[in-house]
């Protein structure tokens, strides 16, 4: 195996910002490269995240350690064309990134290993589908089978809402190929949480809580985003919880792909609905890499050196690391956003209120050697954003910017971070965000 002195990050987004921030206080890696990177990312290359030979020979040629953000590449397989290559690569293959890129799969994998899911049924013919939601007495969610960036979930109120949703993906197959076949299944009050593991396709280990806020408007409100801020830690979720979540969720994950020859190897997702008259655990979804914005507090509070962990599980020895250690402090990521997003908005306004330069955000970067680690409270992770020609940052996406801090409290995380959004725009006020990103935390 190489050094791992020089590692590449594919993908563009805040996650990915997050992650190689985050690598690049390991000791040893002396450079962090991105595919194809952000406005905010130091050193981009120009290949994009689904040109998966070319990034090949790339990380081949320059001795790199890869590690995939996005499910994209990962559906496509990625982590297949480096290993036939011989290349090392953080990521699961095709296969078990199916608890991902296919919901039917997943579901029935959870039933097969007894991991608590919300009743369901399959269909790929519009009028069986509305039989369906006739005779049962639950509210309905549908979700489309494969990948839809996030907008293949439709939570339904009643019966219209149901058969309205039916149409949209079975009907109009408005995600082509991914909403062939859909998911009908039971609604479970009550609140999510975001858990995510390193995991080696052996042994597993599991991160501290965090809540992603989806719907685009304050109060849960408006259509579903790939996600518009979150917090961590979840303070209604006890360690006994956590413990509960990990021996029924993750070990059967691990045991199962493992034992159906499809070891897990990467970062997995559970996004989990906590039932509110219960208080019991369901898994709503698996994804088979790091949460987006999940990805930026976590990072922000982790205490352990990642890279570490991730090289362990390159040379499957999880399970000798111990527990990952976390900062005993709050943190929030109050995601800004293009104006419109997540249906029509404008792009190319340039951004105003970011006190450096973008390449000065680059030297921000730990300084390594010192004996105390590094104390940024406030980090700016981009994730649509880019340099335009004349090398200013001007906003590319629909997400655009991560603001991401750190506190004592969840009430001192969430002022450091709508302190900074205030002092940032774009256009003629172009850009919108939520302003309660950590309350549910408050109400606890
Ligand atoms: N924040 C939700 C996701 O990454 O899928």
């Amino acid at each position: 195996m190489h050094d791992c002195e020089n590692v590449l990050i594919v993908g563009s987004g805040g996650r990915e910002h997050a992650l190689g921030w985050k690598i690049s206080q390991n000791k040893n890696v002396k450079k962090v490269i991105y595919a194809d990177g952000n406005g905010g990312t130091h050193q981009n290359i120009q290949i994009l995240p689904t040109e998966l030979d070319k990034l090949a020979k790339y990380a081949e040629e320059n001795e790199l350690f890869t590690v995939v953000g996005p499910e994209v590449p990962l559906s496509l397989g990625i982590v297949d064309t480096f290993n036939s290559y011989d290349l090392p690569i953080f990521g699961p293959t095709k296969s078990a990134a199916r608890l991902e890129t296919s919901k039917e799969f997943s579901k029935h994998f959870m039933n097969s290993q007894s991991i608590p899911t919300s009743e369901f049924k399959v269909f790929t013919d519009a009028g069986k589908a509305a039989d369906y939601i006739e005779r049962i007495n639950y509210t309905a969610v549908i979700k489309a089978d494969g990948l839809a960036a996030g907008k293949g979930v439709f939570v339904s109120s009643n019966k219209t809402e149901a058969m309205d949703a039916i149409d949209i993906l079975l009907n109009k197959k408005i995600f082509g190929p991914a909403s062939e076949k859909i998911i009908v299944e039971k609604k479970i009050i009550g609140e999510e949480v975001s858990l995510m593991a390193i995991c080696d396709g052996e042994s597993f280990v599991i991160m501290d809580t965090c809540r992603d806020h989806k719907r685009v408007f304050d109060d849960d409100l408006g259509p579903n985003t790939g996600g518009m801020g979150s917090y961590s830690p979840v303070p209604e979720i006890s360690e006994n919880d956590l413990n509960y979540i990990s021996d029924k969720v993750f070990k059967p994950v691990i045991n199962g792909m493992q034992a159906e020859g499809n070891p897990f190897h990467g970062f997995l997702y559970a996004g989990i609905m906590i039932e509110k008259h219960t208080g019991k655990p369901f898994v709503l979804e698996f994804n088979a890499r790091m949460g987006d914005p999940e990805c930026q507090p976590l990072m922000m509070r982790m205490q352990s050196d990642l890279f570490e962990y991730i090289i362990a599980a390159e040379n499957k020895s999880l399970d000798s690391m111990q527990p990952l250690v976390w900062k005993d402090m709050f943190s929030t990521c109050v995601i800004m956003t293009s104006k419109g997003y997540p249906d029509k908005y404008e792009t190319g306004y340039a951004i105003r209120g970011l006190s450096k330069p973008p390449d000065k955000y680059e030297t921000a970067y730990p300084i390594r050697g010192l004996s105390k680690p590094p104390d940024n409270e406030i980090m700016i992770f981009h994730s649509g954003t880019k340099l335009n020609q004349a090398n200013e940052l001007v906003t590319s996406g629909g997400r655009v910017l991560g603001i991401t801090s750190l506190g004592k409290s969840i009430n001192e995380a969430m002022n450091k971070s709508y302190e900074k959004v205030r002092e940032i725009s774009w256009g003629d006020n172009q850009q919108h965000y939520r302003t309660d990103i950590g309350r549910k935390g408050l109400e606890v």
